[in-house]
């Protein structure tokens, strides 16, 4: 029998936003790898082995997905949301590249999933009708200064942005920072989305213009989305029109 490795997007939690194609592959598959808390939203069954680790060694996961699947298992790497967007796709075709030539030839799929800020702007309407670009603002994988960059240019190609990683215990001042610099660009009244828990039991979402929005809005369980120059409210929705464009 011969390995492959899926690596699978769990949606953002609800059962119902899992895909047809990823339930089928966690079906078949013999291992379950990922970070605990996606690993523990798989259904546990006689004959699936699974391998939780921790957050910060996506690298180190990647490679064991791969031997176990040189190794002629059927894996199933799980990520929250789609596994491409600031997820485990990415380390996996890291470690291939640095792996041995044989896993270049391995079965390998990426099965795509409902990304955070697209269940986010489903919730709130339809704020990412037009251009628009996700930021992670974690720091633990590039300079800060990288980041503040990138916001401050999004700002002005007025872009709608859904940042990813907001706001940690161990990083309690970027987001902060973040909502400075578009303060000084913006202006007061763009809405901005705070949509924490999406498609779990513990949903909240919030919408302010950015003169009230406060870094405390944000944990790691929120995505938010900040409008573009056009992106306004209808009665409760947020939407930016499909003709925009400054
Ligand atoms: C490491 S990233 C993983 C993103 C994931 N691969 C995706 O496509 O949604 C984790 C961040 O995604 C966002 N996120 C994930 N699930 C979420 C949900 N159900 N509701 C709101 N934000 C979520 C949060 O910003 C969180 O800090």
């Amino acid at each position: 029998m011969s390995g492959w490795l899926a690596v699978a997007g769990l949606g953002p939690g609800a059962e119902a936003l899992v895909t047809p194609e990823v339930t089928s592959a966690l079906a078949d598959a013999t291992d379950v790898v990922g970070y605990g808390p996606y690993v523990a939203r798989v259904a546990t069954r006689a004959g699936l082995a699974l391998h939780a680790s921790d957050n910060r060694v996506e690298l180190a996961r990647a490679r064991n997905a791969l031997e176990l699947a040189a190794a002629g298992r059927r894996v199933a790497v799980v990520s929250s949301g789609d596994p491409g967007v600031f997820a485990m796709a990415s380390a996996v075709f890291e470690a291939v590249e640095g792996g041995p030539a044989g896993w270049r030839d391995l079965d390998i799929r990426v099965l795509p999933g409902i990304t955070a800020m697209l269940a986010a702007a489903a919730r709130a309407g339809a704020p990412l009708g037009h251009d628009f670009c996700a930021i992670n603002l974690s720091d633990n994988l590039k300079p800060w200064a990288g980041i503040e960059r990138r916001i401050r240019l999004a700002v002005e190609a007025d872009f709608a942005v859904a940042f990813y990683n907001p706001r940690s215990i161990a990083r309690p001042e970027g987001f902060g920072r973040a909502l400075e610099i578009l303060r000084g660009a913006c202006g007061d009244a763009r809405p901005v989305i705070f949509a924490r828990a999406v498609s779990t039991p513990d949903e909240a979402l919030r919408v302010v213009p950015l003169s009230e929005a406060e870094a405390g809005m944000a944990d790691m369980l929120t995505v938010v989305i900040v409008g573009s120059s056009a992106t306004r409210m209808v009665g409760r929705f947020v939407y930016t029109p499909r003709s925009a464009c400054a």
